[in-house]
């Protein structure tokens, strides 16, 4: 999507670069990192969440554009994946516990290759993950977002992005986009944990 791609451009240019030596997690919570919440270095960083990919996949988007006229630069999809233990408290409320975290991870799309004559797949280029963590402790608002380059930890994007007022003002679910999940629209549907601001 734009707004992906283009802040993946911006972070390209000056955010990448080796973790520092105070980068290193907190007290040996890697491993809980892979499997359930949020972990964080002593400087606010977010830790790389090394097994998304083993997460529950929500849905893919095809060049989303949320602007009138955007074209998009180069054909994208969006994946979007929710750590299990945060998935499993939605289906159960219909809404999202404290320490969710969710990944975006954009991935090149292309129509050429092998038998294919039509439509298109993904490819092996991943030009964005971002994540969208729930922390009621640690953010005021209770949700922060975080763009990665490469594995190194990841800063916070300052509340003034449009990530935060886009999110709060169109999505369906506490901030999340549920009206583009569709195993979860039903779901907040029926537990009545719709946001009054979304319009279906
Ligand atoms: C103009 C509206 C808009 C803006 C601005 C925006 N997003 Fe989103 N975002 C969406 C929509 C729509 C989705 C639904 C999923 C998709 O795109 O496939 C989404 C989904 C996400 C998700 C998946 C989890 C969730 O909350 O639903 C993440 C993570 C995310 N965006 C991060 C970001 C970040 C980081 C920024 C700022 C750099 C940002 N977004 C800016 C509209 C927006």
């Amino acid at each position: 999507m734009k707004r992906h791609l283009a802040l993946f451009a911006t972070c390209s240019l000056g955010l990448s670069g080796p973790a520092t030596q105070a980068d290193t997690p907190v007290s040996g919570a890697t491993t809980k990192a892979q499997t359930a919440g949020p972990v964080y270095t002593a400087q606010g960083r977010l830790i790389w969440p090394e097994r998304y990919r083993e997460w529950i996949f929500l849905s893919s988007g095809i060049d989303m554009s949320y602007r009138d006229g955007g074209a998009m630069a180069r054909s994208a999809f969006d994946n979007v994946f929710a750590e299990p233990t945060a998935y499993r408290e939605f289906v159960r409320t219909g809404t999202w516990p404290d320490r969710t975290a969710l990944v975006l991870e954009v991935r090149g799309a292309t129509g050429t290759g092998s038998i294919n004559k039509q439509g298109k797949f993904q490819t092996g280029n991943v030009t964005a993950v971002e994540v969208h963590v729930k922390d009621t402790k640690r953010f005021p608002g209770g949700w922060a977002f975080f763009a990665f380059q490469g594995t190194a930890p990841a800063q916070q994007i300052p509340k003034s992005a449009d990530c935060y007022s886009c999110h709060q003002q169109h999505a369906a679910v506490d901030t999340t986009f549920v009206q583009f999940y569709p195993t979860l629209l039903g779901i907040a549907t029926q537990k009545g944990t719709l946001s009054p601001a979304y319009q279906p």
